[in-house]
């Protein structure tokens, strides 16, 4: 990708394709202290009052900077580097790749916490598997005075629900909801029922003295990919319908509807939900119901089959944080009379690890 100049135009080619960069654009960014905060970069002006036909007088490109003088008056030093890096989309988390696991995967990537974590490299790194593979495990979390509120709000801030602030996930008489028992759980998205969904769940292991109680992940992006794959009307029937998806208690009742499969823009993944006690299918045609009971219950076969999911045994200070938009939890049953399982939960959102994860990558001067 490069930036070229003619006729007082700029323009960026990128493979093989010319395209002018708009003078508004570039105006836009005029940077020097009388139009930027240099501490927070925002702008000091507002550009919905600028002149709408803003030309560009005069050019200058060298190795390093683009210099531009406008028919306003104004004139600006960009550094090349920084225009492409807008135009390259290089800041956007986009870029990570999800890396596909199932069963196979053995190396679970845990960092131990120490207490300058959230400003370290090692923090940098475990964010950078969690966006990899949805998930990251951290070791030695204390698990005092609900520690978990504290590392949640070092990341970014805790997204509070109707559990509270955050959650004890121990067996309870009464519960209102199974995750309250010792049952199994089978994999399962977290609150798909509201809008918008929690991004990312943290479950803090605080006691757990059981022998089962082993918890389960499966990973939605590896399982819909491979749908799409083998099974493509199933995967498109899954990406079409809008399930009613719902949660009822004494003091609420919340109601969301979603596809089981949910695509960005362009198509690609961007979140499942997957919670076949809370789900409601609208009546739409037989034809069309035949397929969705058939992909549901396909998609429910992979989900809970042995070759996509990991499990594993959290022992006390172990902190999950997993992706509720791309990964599927659950758990394998417990006898509470073998003495006490205890975790704590809490969601997070994505502006959290994002915000973090950037500062970091510009802190440390790294790239995704
Ligand atoms: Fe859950």
């Amino acid at each position: 990708m490069k930036i070229e100049l003619k006729d007082k135009k700029v323009f960026f080619e990128n493979g093989g394709l010319k395209k002018e960069i708009h003078p508004f654009w570039l105006r836009e960014r005029v940077n020097s202290d009388n139009f930027v905060d240099k501490g927070t970069q925002q702008r000091l002006f507002d550009p919905t009052e600028l002149r709408a036909d803003i030309e560009i007088n005069n050019l200058n490109l060298s190795k390093n900077y683009l210099e531009v003088s406008f028919n306003d008056g104004t004139c600006t030093k960009l550094t090349i580097q920084n225009i492409l890096k807008e135009l390259s989309n290089m800041n956007d988390i986009k870029c990570i790749d999800k890396l596909e696991w199932d069963s196979s995967l053995k190396d679970l990537n845990d960092y131990e916490y120490k207490e300058n974590l959230f400003e370290e490299k090692a923090m940098y790194q475990a964010l950078m598997n969690f966006y990899q593979y949805g998930f990251v495990i951290f070791k030695k979390v204390p698990t005092k005075d609900n520690f978990i509120v504290n590392f949640a709000n070092s990341i970014g801030s805790i997204r509070k629900t109707n559990f509270g602030e955050f959650f004890d996930v121990k067996s309870k008489p009464n519960p209102n909801d199974l995750a309250y028992t010792s049952l199994p759980l089978a994999p399962h998205t977290d609150n798909p029922y509201r809008n918008p969904v929690p991004c990312i769940q943290i479950l803090h292991c605080i006691e757990n003295e059981v022998s089962g109680g082993f918890s389960t992940l499966v990973d939605g992006y590896t399982v819909t990919q491979k749908l799409k794959k083998d099974f493509i009307d199933h995967y498109k029937i899954l990406t079409e319908i809008k399930v009613r998806f719902q949660f009822i208690d004494q003091s609420v009742v919340l109601e969301d509807w979603a596809e089981m499969i949910q695509l960005d823009e362009k198509g690609d993944f961007k979140q499942v939900r997957f919670s076949p006690r809370l789900d409601f299918v609208p009546l739409v045609e037989k034809e069309k119901l035949d397929l969705y009971y058939s992909a549901r219950k396909k998609i429910s076969e992979m989900y809970n089959s042995d070759k996509y999911r990991i499990e594993f045994k959290l022992s006390p200070g172990d902190l999950l944080m997993m992706d509720n938009h791309r990964l599927l939890h659950g758990r394998t049953s417990y006898d509470a009379n073998e003495g006490n399982r205890f975790l704590q939960g809490c969601y997070i959102d994505y502006d959290s690890t994002e915000g973090k994860l950037k500062h970091l990558k510009r802190k440390f001067n790294l790239s995704f």
